[in-house]
């Protein structure tokens, strides 16, 4: 992502998510944190920024205390005229490419289970007693295990790390 303009990322997320995005409980989980560079990329074609998939460094808090590192897959976004032409795959199978060998913890994310379940392996079996800081439909409330790092099952307050 280094070489892509931040300006352009945040015109691709404005456009695919609407500017009132900032409210959403997605940013309020990983609030303060930095994009995990090795786990974030881009889509470019001719020059022009067409796709971002963006990895947080957020965690599972038990009421006792207990912290469980996880990582918060997206924005995953493509410029809504290329929408359906496959770029949101690639950028998927990309990340988890990347995330096999070097993600910190279990991937989490806010998604439609239609597609990231059907493509990609996340379900939400494992977040049943996952809470947010801000209202979401569990059913969206996706996980999956990655890198040897397995989903904590239990109640827990997800936030960032
Ligand atoms: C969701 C998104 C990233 C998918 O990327 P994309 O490039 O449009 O999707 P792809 O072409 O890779 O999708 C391939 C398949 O997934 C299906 N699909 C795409 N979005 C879907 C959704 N939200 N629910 C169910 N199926 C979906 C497509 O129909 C296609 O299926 P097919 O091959 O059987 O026709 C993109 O549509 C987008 O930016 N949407 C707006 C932002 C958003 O909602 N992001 C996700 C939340 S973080």
């Amino acid at each position: 992502m280094s070489d892509i303009a931040p300006q352009a990322v945040e015109a691709l997320l404005d456009a695919a998510f609407g500017a009132d995005r900032f409210g959403r409980t997605a940013y309020r989980i990983r609030q303060g944190m930095d994009a995990i560079p090795r786990l974030s990329f881009a889509a470019v074609e001719d020059g022009a920024l067409i796709g971002t998939i963006q990895c947080w460094p957020v965690a599972h808090r038990t009421a006792d205390g207990a912290v469980t590192p996880l990582v918060m897959v997206g924005p995953v976004a493509v410029r809504p005229d290329l929408q359906r032409g496959g770029h949101g795959r690639v950028l998927m199978t990309h990340m988890l490419t990347a995330a096999e060998d070097g993600a910190d913890g279990a991937l989490m994310m806010i998604g439609d289970p239609e597609y990231y379940g059907r493509f990609f392996g996340f379900d939400a079996d494992a977040t049943a007693a996952w809470d947010l800081p801000g209202p979401f439909e569990q059913r969206r409330l996706l996980a999956r295990a990655v890198n040897g790092h397995a989903l904590p099952m239990g109640a827990g307050m997800i936030g960032p790390r």
